[in-house]
């Protein structure tokens, strides 16, 4: 499969770094309007450089093209790509509004394209891990669970570009860093119902909030808290979720959430536990979360069906952020039915 990356920033580079490392993957073509960045593509990969999109869609070789631009641009660009016939890997946030969302999602589907959302700590040992304790339902009825991202963006970091910090093209911890662990809150949790938070920008000169705290309702009825920042001194502190159920605990923890901090679970022996403990330690990132949704979307293809993180699952992660900034807004509880 010949793949072509829009926008040659951070993130980009992860991504070329995953079609490398992909058998049957090659980065053809990459697209930036700083021709300066496209250089390390052209020369490590032999990609073709374009400053126009348009010009680089007409590359008929090309299978997939993967947006990596700024979260506001997701959906003209989206859009653009599936109607010249090519699949989409779009970085998360998919898009900053619904709106933009729906007409992403529609223009994969009228072209018959596939869509795939960038949300890779999915992709994590500890999460699958995780995930797979709650499908065999060995925690019993959940009665809640708590996620946190207590993070550490300086200054800095939101002055190296004038996008970041937004609210038109990126917004602020929640819609930035806080989406993957929402996005993990809903696989594991189901789909919420009812949302009140909270939210100020209280250290960084930034548009949008810096620090958040929510609370959700799920359709099961079980309740989680949310609390995210990147105001922490001195650097990342705590990336967790814990859940709670009739019948057992766990945490998933660390400064990222790679490790499992606690596990007590009724009728699981303490060996197996030690065993799932030691087996995350070992490998506690695993193949990475990019290269595992380029793999992926590469079967979906071959298979013809739906990649594992689809348009949907990034609406879904967006509406809960839209609907946290909506209740902080408003000082209102917002419901999601
Ligand atoms: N999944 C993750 O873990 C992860 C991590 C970081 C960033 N992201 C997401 O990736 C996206 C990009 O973030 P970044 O940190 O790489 O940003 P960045 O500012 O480092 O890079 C963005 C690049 O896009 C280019 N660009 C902007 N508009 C363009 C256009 N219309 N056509 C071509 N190029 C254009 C810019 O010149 C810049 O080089 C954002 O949506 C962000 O939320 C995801």
């Amino acid at each position: 499969m010949n793949f072509a990356i829009v926008g040659c920033g951070f993130i980009a580079k992860k991504h070329a770094q995953a079609i490398k490392n992909i058998e049957n993957a090659s980065l053809v073509a990459v697209c930036d309007r700083v021709p300066d960045l496209m250089k390390p593509y052209v020369e490590e990969h032999g990609a073709t450089p374009y400053m126009d999109i348009e010009e680089m869609l007409k590359d008929e070789t090309i299978d997939i093209v993967n947006i990596c631009t700024p979260s506001g641009t997701h959906a003209v660009l989206a859009e653009l790509i599936a109607k010249l016939g090519k699949h989409v890997i779009i970085e998360k946030p998919i898009a900053m509004t619904i709106e933009e969302t729906n007409r992403i999602i529609q223009a994969t589907e009228q072209n018959n394209m596939k869509l795939a959302v960038v949300h890779p700590n999915r992709f994590r040992p500890v999460v699958m891990k995780l995930k797979e304790i709650l499908n065999k339902n060995l925690l019993g009825k959940i009665s809640h669970a708590l996620c946190i991202v207590n993070w550490n963006r300086d200054q800095a970091y939101y002055d190296q570009a004038p996008w970041r910090g937004t609210k038109e093209h990126d917004g602020g911890v929640l819609m930035n860093q806080a989406i993957h662990n929402l996005d993990l809150l809903l696989w594991f949790m189901g789909n919420p119902v009812e949302v009140f938070s909270m939210e100020a920008t209280r250290l960084r000169n930034i548009e949008a909030e810096d620090v958040s705290v929510g609370l959700i309702q799920f359709e099961s009825g079980a309740l989680a808290t949310v609390q995210a920042s990147t105001t922490v001194y001195p650097k990342n502190f705590e990336e967790s979720i814990t859940i709670f159920g009739e019948k057992g605990t766990v945490k998933i923890g660390g400064a990222n959430a790679l490790y499992f901090e606690h596990i007590n679970i009724e009728g699981t022996h303490e060996n197996t536990i030690e065993k799932w403990i030691n087996e995350v330690k070992e490998d506690p990132w695993g193949t990475p979360g990019h290269e595992e949704i380029i793999k992926d979307m590469i079967q979906a293809i071959e298979e013809d069906r739906k990649p594992s993180v689809t348009g949907e699952d990034g609406k879904r992660a967006l509406e809960l952020v839209l609907s946290f900034y909506d209740s902080a807004k408003t000082n209102q509880l917002v419901s999601l039915i």
